[in-house]
């Protein structure tokens, strides 16, 4: 039989805290809830309030339930109200010392059966313990961040915490009703290890002025499909949680270069841009606590006048290539009105790619998407040509061709030779220097990177790449044609994986090598992404749809050009490649597809 919790304390309600509190009081758990002062624990219940009114708004709670659940609550100062619960959570600010010299407390004023938890990210839960009399009751309880919402929670043990409360612990998470998953101490446990080094990297960028911090956030949005921009998902931890969790993995996950916090943040930090609980950090909030970002100095000016700033005329496009990529921005740029030159080496490749296109908009059609009329005109729009000369009198030239610079190469120079003067060269590459392609023309000002994303038609992000010989018009020309197709382009500079790639696929990278590590299996760090981040899907899901091999020559890119150390591959990730688990293609990856 598990053990029943009928109190429970909560000790600290800032951003974690006061979201635990109504976890708990939701569930009709009778909560003390306690703070260093009055002025905190007034913050505090105007936090839970503003929580639960907001729920009553949305609809999501009875106002009887609401204040049912606020009766729950007994506020306090100071610890000495928690002596007759059940269990205590403590989340206080991120120091080992606060956090030992509060539970040291806790042990005195607490009855001796009672569970001592922490809500910390990164700490050690066995510093923690042996500041106590009762280290075989202290457990690590890791929520996320918003409590009343994540569904995760990750249960840690430490060697030394007993069975039974491991298993008290996990029951009280299945009433609560969320997924736990348990593991052992380690710094970041599963989801801020593989989450904080995503962070930071995405800080570096935007302290770097690599991409705006718009674009940084909706390049992940948009390309990943994840909840939130790294940007703003640092302002909802709260700069200074964020960069206490970055400094504790630094120092105890083996001084990996990629936690050091990036120096922006400790001087944001120290200037009190603390993220949405401040009212500012990377963005602007309409007060301290809101979630609603207003314009401030950083907003972009109207994009009607940025795009009008010298974007020359597109109307003709050639799209050169017979891949799925190729196929799928034929399909683009015919259904956005543009007229469009389809070039592959040889009318049996085009006739494929014909019927590709054509099968995909009679898809549209059956699902509603497209008019028959509307399928015609898109249709009606494309050249079929196995001649590169036809495309002299293009506007854009979009070339989606093999992942082969020699070859890229060539056909820029055969481009250079043939387009008109003014036309915008620009490449789909996702892992070549674009600077090397556009130096083989003569007018690498007008050449640019146009990165879209698997499937072209429906992927709603294309990364704008600029050289540093890209002109503003060719740029301009870029974004206009962008926001005409109704995509969101975002800016960023010829740098390896540009945004996306290059934040995205380190933190597959780092999964590969925690399971590897048997710290935890490909199953819940899955759950674990999925239920603590929001993320569509888990890192073994995606590299398996994405292909080991992909990521594997994408990582390596990374590492070739970046020198990171924390970028090398994990072996795992190389040996399933060699033996030919590539993913879902081979019917085997990090999973058997084989029966599915
Ligand atoms: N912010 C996140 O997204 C997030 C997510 C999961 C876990 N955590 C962890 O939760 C813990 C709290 O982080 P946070 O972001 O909520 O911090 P926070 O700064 O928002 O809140 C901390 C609260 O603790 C109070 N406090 C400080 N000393 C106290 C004391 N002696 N007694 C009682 N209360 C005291 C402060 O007044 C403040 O209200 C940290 O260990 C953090 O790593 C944070």
């Amino acid at each position: 039989m598990a053990r029943e919790f009928t109190s429970v304390g909560v000790v600290g309600l800032g951003t974690m805290g006061a979201g635990i509190v109504e976890v708990f009081a939701r569930n009709g758990i009778e909560v003390v809830a306690v703070e260093i002062s009055s002025a905190a624990l007034e913050r505090g219940r105007a936090t839970l309030t503003g929580s639960t009114d907001r729920a009553v708004a949305k609809g999501k709670l009875a106002e009887a339930d609401r204040d049912a659940l606020l009766s729950r609550v007994d506020f306090q100062v100071g610890l000495g109200a928690l002596h007759s619960v059940d269990l205590v959570i403590e989340a206080v600010p991120e120091h080992l010392d606060l956090k030992q010299r509060i539970f040291a407390e806790l042990d005195r004023v607490c009855k001796p059966e009672a569970i001592l938890a922490t809500n910390t990210s990164s700490l050690s839960v066995t510093e923690i313990s042996v500041a106590t009399t009762r280290p075989n009751q202290v457990i690590g309880i890791h929520f996320f961040n918003p409590a009343p919402v994540m569904k995760l929670v990750e249960v840690v043990r430490t060697v030394v915490t007993s069975a039974d409360v491991v298993a008290d612990v996990e029951a009280l998470c299945e009433r609560l009703g969320k997924v736990d998953v348990t593991i052992n101490d380690r710094a970041g446990f599963i989801a801020n290890a593989l989450l904080f080094g995503y962070l930071n990297h995405a800080v570096g960028m935007f302290e770097a002025r690599y991409a705006s911090r718009e674009d940084i956030d909706a390049a992940m949005k948009l390309g990943c499909g994840l909840p939130m921009g790294p940007l703003a998902l640092m302002d909802l931890i709260g700069l200074d949680t964020a960069y206490e969790i970055l400094d504790t993995m630094y120092r105890r996950g083996g001084r990996d270069r990629r936690h050091a916090p990036v120096p922006l943040i400790k001087q944001m930090v120290t200037a009190g841009l603390l993220g949405r609980k401040s009212g500012r950090g990377f963005y602007t909030y309409e007060r301290p606590g809101s979630p609603k970002v207003v314009p401030d100095e950083q907003t972009p000016a109207a994009t009607e006048v940025a795009l009008a700033d010298g974007a020359r005329v597109v109307a003709k496009v050639g799209v050169v290539g017979s891949g799925t990529m190729a196929t799928g921005i034929i399909e683009v740029f015919a259904k956005g009105g543009y007229e469009v030159i389809s070039v592959t080496r040889g009318a049996e490749k085009s006739a494929k790619v014909c019927e590709a296109v054509k099968t995909s908009l009679n898809k549209g059609v059956v699902q509603g998407k497209l008019s028959e009329e509307e399928r015609e005109a898109a249709l009606g729009r494309v050249t079929w040509s196995a001649t590169l000369e036809h495309l002299a009198d293009v506007d854009l030239v979009v070339e989606a061709v093999v992942e082969e610079l020699s070859v890229k190469k060539a056909l820029f120079a055969s481009l250079d030779e043939i387009c008109k003067p003014g036309v915008v060269l620009a490449t789909t590459t996702s892992s070549l220097s674009v600077i090397d392609v556009a130096m083989a023309t003569q007018r690498p000002a007008d050449v640019i990177g146009l990165h879209f994303f698997n499937p072209a038609p429906i992927m709603p992000l294309m990364e704008i790449v600029r050289t540093i010989r890209t002109s503003a018009e060719t740029t301009a020309t870029a974004r206009a044609v962008c926001a005409a197709l109704g995509k969101t382009g975002v800016l960023c500079g010829d740098r390896s994986g540009f945004i996306v790639n290059a934040l995205l696929f380190p933190y597959l990278n780092d999964a590969v090598k925690m399971l590897e590590a048997s710290y935890s299996t490909a199953d819940d760090i899955d759950h674990a992404m999925k239920l603590g981040c929001g993320y569509p899907m888990g890192p073994f899901e995606l590299l398996d749809v994405v292909g080991l091999d992909v990521a594997l020559a994408i990582q390596r890119e990374l590492y070739l050009e970046l020198r990171e150390p924390g970028f090398a591959p994990a072996p795992l990730l190389e040996h399933l490649v060699t033996a030919g688990y590539v993913g879902r293609k081979s019917g085997r990856g990090f999973r058997d597809h084989t029966n599915r």
